[in-house]
């Protein structure tokens, strides 16, 4: 019972769409209709600036660790972490404040991989930025990000580089949010191709 009321929980705070939120409440913007239309850390950073995109990404990432060390305060071990990271991604993307829409999902499931294994997150963070500077496109990054971590996922915990112990539930978690990441970057990709791509004023800008 506990469970299923922490699973809610963890829904329920990756639901908070704070990009959202802070665009209404600060700025009488609702990001769905400027630039991407996403209501993540980049379309903030895009339309509202480094300071709201750095509180907006925070707390995206805030949401996706805390939901997974929910199970460690509340004494559960019968259920692996990456359950309640995983529904707080659920939440961020198909929020319950938000007529089931949200982000797409990286923030939030950096945040549940810092709590689940911050070494993970540091390699791919590694990866993401190398990324970002050379192609000057979060969206890139993310995506390579996300096929990394699907990669990884299934190789790492069998050369015990970074997981202590083997936790299917998590390797299967993984695997599928990483395909889940790329695919709600599906337009992202398009765009990518077609090399009409928003880019940041940061870095070389390899692509275009
Ligand atoms: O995390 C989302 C990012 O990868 C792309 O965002 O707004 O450019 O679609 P956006």
């Amino acid at each position: 019972m506990t469970t299923i009321l922490l699973l809610i929980v963890a829904y329920l705070l990756g639901s908070i769409p704070s990009g959202l939120w802070i665009g209404k409440f600060f700025f009488h913007k609702n990001l769905q209709d400027y630039g991407s239309g996403n209501i993540g850390t980049t379309n903030t950073f895009r339309i509202l600036g480094k300071k709201a995109g750095s509180v907006v990404f925070i707390l995206d990432l805030l949401k996706g660790t805390l939901a997974t060390l929910l199970p460690l305060m509340f004494g559960i071990e019968t259920v692996s972490p990456a359950l309640f990271g995983l529904f707080a991604v659920l939440g961020h993307t198909f929020s319950i404040f938000n007529h089931f829409k949200g982000g797409k999902a990286v923030a939030t499931a950096a945040g549940f991989l810092l709590g689940y294994s911050p070494w993970f997150v540091v390699l791919l963070g590694i990866i993401f930025i190398i990324a970002f500077y050379l192609t000057s496109m979060v969206s890139f990054a993310s995506v390579l990000g996300a096929a990394c971590a699907g990669i990884l996922v299934l190789i790492l915990p069998s050369l015990h580089l970074i997981l202590t112990s083997y936790d299917w539930v998590f390797t299967v978690i993984m695997f599928f949010l990483a395909c889940f990441i790329i695919f709600r970057h599906r337009e992202n990709i398009t765009r990518i191709r077609n090399k009409s791509e928003n880019v940041f004023n940061f870095g070389l800008n390899l692509t275009h």
